[in-house]
């Protein structure tokens, strides 16, 4: 099977969708509160958004996708950092290295532009934990929240 990470293209903008579609619904159960279908249409990719995410094609279809924010920042812990937004690799997929060779085309980004990449997670992501520690991050802190709905029912 060939594999060719690359750009994403105006034309890939369906199945790069399609994909999106499936993380994100694949995310909601880390979600404290799930995101509405009106929140989860707002989550599309459009045509302003292509320079920010590399794809990954095999065969000819797309199977995998990683988004980043270009726009490096100075962040208190980790130094200038460019953001990790999205990564999603088809569970069909999974386990052939596609995931760290998308990832390996954001580090290239972060290195034109001397900064770190930090992303945010759910520490209840196990699997991507592993990806992520097996790719070298770490773990700098936890952004933690506390559900006023769950604490009222107390
Ligand atoms: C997490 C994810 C991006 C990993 O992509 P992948 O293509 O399956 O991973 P790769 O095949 O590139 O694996 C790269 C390395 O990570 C390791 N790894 C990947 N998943 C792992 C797991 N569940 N447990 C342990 N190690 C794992 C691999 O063993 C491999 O190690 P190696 O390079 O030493 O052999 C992918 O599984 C995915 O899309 N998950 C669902 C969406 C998601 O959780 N995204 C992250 C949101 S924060």
């Amino acid at each position: 099977m060939l594999l060719k990470i690359r750009k994403t293209r105006s034309k890939d903008l369906k199945q790069l969708n399609q994909l999106n579609k499936e993380l994100q619904l694949q995310m909601q159960k880390f979600r404290i509160k799930k995101l509405s279908k009106k929140q989860l249409e707002h989550k599309k990719f459009g045509k302003k958004e292509l320079k920010k995410v590399f794809t990954a094609e095999m065969d000819g279809a797309l199977v995998g996708f990683a988004s980043f924010n270009p726009n490096a920042l100075n962040n208190e812990w980790c130094g200038k950092c460019i953001e990790l937004e999205e990564i999603y690799i088809k569970p069909k997929f999974s386990g052939k290295k596609v995931g760290k060779k998308l990832l390996e085309k954001v580090a290239q980004e972060a290195k034109k532009k001397k900064a770190n990449i930090r992303l945010m997670m759910s520490p209840k992501n196990k699997k991507a934990l592993k990806f992520y520690e097996k790719q070298g991050f770490e773990t700098v802190g936890f952004e933690m929240v506390l559900s006023l709905k769950k604490r009222l029912k107390k």
